[in-house]
């Protein structure tokens, strides 16, 4: 077993982190006063390379695999939760096209928007007001008018709403069909296509998400992606490679917690001596280090998986709510540790806290990774062998 990055791995680590550590750490907390979407810090990520990774080559991207793209959720999410939202959110927006779409559909749609001078972006618009977990109970949907599919229904949570102009839509061609009618569409922005009330939120000031309104939107036959009925399964494959980037952001904010507190743990003297060195505060410490590498390992593992093209549904969901609950205890512990000034808006660990409880909600909140999870686990044990063999619904004790 090989833990270390190649060199062009460990390159584009390197470079996301000292991008994080410019342009990043230093803007967020101010930036956050406005609740705006941070344009300009998103722009020189588009510029250094660090935005769209995944995009195959023949459609303009620079097509790097998931464990490269977990380097710089990690690196940006170190920085700012926010803003790494904001940065690496077209990897779910064109994650479903990656998926579904053909060489020609992605270079059609996607190469435009990924190849210019100015960052482009994309939204993916799945939830809906009453389909939130219940992924299969989206009501917008997409009927055939000859040539064409008419959109109708309106979106909510939509990351990068207001600056997308792609919109990828998960709509029923056939209702009565549930989860098995769903499908997906590239919608590209229109004056059929609306921006409805963009959401106030606790954390993630540096991320934007918005109502999107599909008033009657036509799209020729070719946007539609992969074939009708396949929007679901398209949908839970998106999300089993997105959530180890959720799990990546996470670990960066879990990282950043551990390094504010510990940093301050140093220089903090009470009762003649650094806190730290108090084991209440040393053993923190160590529990949100041990945290940490654990979270990023998870994290990893998911991406390598689906990079050699395992499925990895069990291991993202693992990655996704270890990750960001870890991220969440981290920022607690910080703001405990460093007492009345982890409290205050003039540092930095209170934003980790409120950015990190989005992470146990977004892309999925943690009781339906659990659920995915567990739902795994409970189909592997069917034909597991543990060498104990009993009949637990016979009435006989078993033989020893
Ligand atoms: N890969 C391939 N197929 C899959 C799959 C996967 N990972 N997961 C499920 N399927 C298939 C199943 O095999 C099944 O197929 P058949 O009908 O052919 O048998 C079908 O999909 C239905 O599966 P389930 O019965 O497991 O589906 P379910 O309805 O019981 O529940 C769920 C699934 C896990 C709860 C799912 O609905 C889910 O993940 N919900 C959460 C959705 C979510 O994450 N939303 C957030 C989106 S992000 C967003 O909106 C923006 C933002 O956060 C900011």
């Amino acid at each position: 077993m090989d833990f270390s990055l190649t060199d062009k791995e460990q390159k584009l680590w390197e470079r996301a982190k000292k991008f994080s550590l410019e342009h990043i750490s230093p803007k967020a907390s101010a930036l956050e006063k406005r609740r705006e979407f941070p344009k300009e810090i998103v722009q020189k990520a588009y510029e250094e390379g660090l935005m769209n990774l995944h995009i195959p080559e023949e459609a303009g991207g620079p097509g790097l695999s998931l464990l490269s793209e977990t380097f710089v959720s990690e690196a940006t999410g170190y920085g700012c939760a926010g803003i790494a939202t904001s940065i690496m959110c077209n990897n779910l927006a064109f994650a479903p096209l990656v998926i579904g779409a053909t060489i020609e559909q992605l270079k059609t749609y996607v190469k435009p928007l990924i190849t210019g001078k100015e960052a482009k972006f994309g939204a993916f618009c799945l939830t809906e007001r009453k389909a939130g977990s219940d992924a299969a109970a989206v009501a917008t949907r997409a009927e055939r008018d000859g040539d064409e599919y008419v959109i109708t229904g309106t979106k909510c949570f939509a990351t990068n709403g207001p600056q997308a102009e792609l919109f990828t839509v998960f709509a029923s061609t056939q209702p009565e069909l549930k989860h098995k009618g769903l499908s997906v569409f590239m919608v590209p922005k229109s004056k059929n296509v609306k921006i409805g009330h963009i959401e106030n939120k606790m954390g993630q000031l540096n991320s934007v998400q918005s109502e999107v309104i599909f008033e009657g939107a036509r799209v020729p036959q070719e946007c539609l992606v992969g074939k009708e009925g396949e929007g679901f399964k398209i949908a839970m494959q998106t999300l089993d490679m997105t959530r180890a980037g959720i799990a990546a952001i996470a670990t960066g904010v879990a990282q950043r917690a551990l390094d504010e507190a510990a940093k301050f743990a140093n220089i903090r003297q009470q009762f003649g001596r650094p806190i730290g060195k108090f084991q209440g505060i040393g053993f923190k410490l160590a529990d949100m280090g041990a945290r940490t590498d654990a979270a990023r390992h998870l994290t990893r593992y998911a991406a390598w998986l689906a990079d050699q093209g395992m499925r990895n549904s069990k291991e993202s969901s693992f990655a996704k709510f270890f990750a960001s609950d870890a991220a969440m205890k981290n920022a607690t512990q910080a703001v405990q540790i460093m007492g009345g000034y982890g409290y205050l808006e003039e540092y930095p660990v209170e934003k980790l806290m409120r950015d990190a409880k989005l992470l146990q909600i977004y892309e999925g909140t943690n009781e339906v990774q659990r659920l995915v999870a567990s739902n795994a686990i409970l189909k592997e044990s069917v034909n597991l062998d543990t060498g104990f063999h009993v009949d637990y619904e016979g009435r006989d004790a078993p033989k020893m």
